[in-house]
């Protein structure tokens, strides 16, 4: 059992659990081959307070760790940012240890950790926008973060310590001993936290935006950003650099191509236009549904400015993994994107009647017929193929 525990501020401790063995998180929407991290933070002071809790499985554990710095009947406050229950799923037990600890969130939270876990008679302060309360030597400022990602979520800032607390925001799906921005390469953090905005943030994008405005707005001096998954960021100006990127939509001249194959056509139709497009001088990345995952698709797509998407025609339709994938892809609303279908068939080409149905609905622009190819591309419609990935690759640069 992991027993480590970290001062991040000063009387302000790291006390959460590192899963290293997660791969798979919101069901199988995000594949997490590193893990994650559920950070806790405990804050020692006249009125000690603890900020959200870990994973239910790693309750014992979480609990060790704080009784390693004080006793759980000790401790006056529990602030809940967030109530899904990698954060929250702890909490009963501890609220059990310590049935007077007085709790902190937003309405929504309030009705949700009742609901979730059957839990009655909480001591429970309901907090909005612009509340704070003092625990000693230290105070606690609170905004409402509704929607990013839950309607119940909020964010938690320590003006003495200049240290934000936005549970979901910022963090990373990251499993490491280290605990700090600036002890891992940059661009490895950089990719996970864009994997994470990519894969949960990214339909929220607005309203990430205005808040990341609203906190400037505030004034708030921030010199640490201390999610509730990954790496602490000591460096917050980066944090937010990236999430302004993002979150305004900013591309680049790239295309993501992302297939699924039934016999091999679909596959080498992608990598045909892929020819076409690195011609003009526009980046591409190609990637199969099923070998390469939707999770790293996403990714590479929050920074693309072109989709092709194409798959085999499969009974009425394409193929039931691409489905799922254009179905994951609408509900992260891009905006700003341009895209074309593709894909081959035997008998009647369906398969990218149905891409084209999603991308409309998913907001992607369509900026050139699809391309449909009987069996298998012969050499003048791999040429087309080639001339099509060329024009798709212009419209990109334009
Ligand atoms: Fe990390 Fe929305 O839970």
């Amino acid at each position: 059992m992991d027993t480590n525990v970290i001062e991040i501020k000063n009387n302000v401790f790291w006390v959460g659990s590192v899963d290293y063995d997660l791969r798979h998180f919101h069901g199988h929407t995000f594949s997490t081959p590193n893990g994650t991290t559920y950070n806790s933070y405990l804050i020692l002071d006249e009125y000690p307070t603890l900020v959200d809790g870990v994973f239910g499985p790693f309750t014992d554990e979480w609990i060790g760790k704080i009784k390693s710095k004080i006793e759980i009947s000790k401790i006056k406050n529990l602030i809940v940012n967030h109530i899904e229950p990698d954060h929250s799923r702890s909490l009963p037990e501890l609220i059990k240890i310590n049935p007077s600890l007085k709790i902190f969130g937003t309405e929504k939270c309030k009705s949700g950790l009742k609901k979730m876990y059957g839990l009655s008679n909480l001591n429970f302060q309901v907090v909005k926008t612009g509340d704070e309360i003092n625990i000693g030597q230290k105070s606690l400022k609170f905004v409402e973060a509704t929607m990013i990602h839950w309607p119940d979520s909020m964010f938690t800032y320590c003006p003495e310590e200049k240290l934000l607390l936005p549970n979901d925001a910022f963090g990373q799906h990251l499993a490491t001993k280290e605990r700090f921005d600036e002890e891992v390469e940059t661009r490895k953090l950089e990719h996970e936290a864009q994997e994470y905005y990519a894969n949960i943030l990214w339909p929220f994008s607005g309203l990430i935006k205005n808040k990341i405005a609203e906190i400037e707005n505030l004034g708030w001096e921030i010199d640490m950003i201390a999610p509730s998954h990954g790496l602490i960021w000591k460096n917050p100006g980066k944090a937010f650099e990236l999430y302004k990127k993002w979150t305004e939509g900013v591309t680049k001249n790239k295309v993501m191509i992302a297939y699924e194959t039934m016999w091999g056509a679909t596959e080498i139709m992608a990598n045909k236009f892929a020819e076409g497009i690195k011609a003009v001088g526009v980046e591409v990345k190609v990637m199969d549904v099923n070998k390469d995952g939707k999770t790293k698709i996403v990714t590479e797509m929050l920074e693309a400015k072109g989709f092709m998407f194409g798959s085999s025609t499969h009974d009425n339709g394409a193929l039931p993994n691409f489905s799922g994938f254009l179905h994951f892809v609408k509900g992260l609303r891009p905006t700003n994107r341009i895209g074309m279908a593709f894909g081959s068939f035997g008998w009647g080409a369906v398969g990218s009647g149905e891409i084209e149905k999603y991308m409309s609905e998913a907001g992607i622009a369509k900026v050139m017929d699809a391309m449909n190819i009987n069996f298998s591309p012969d050499e003048e419609e791999l040429k087309k193929c080639f001339e099509i990935g060329k024009e798709f690759g212009e419209r990109v640069k334009s």
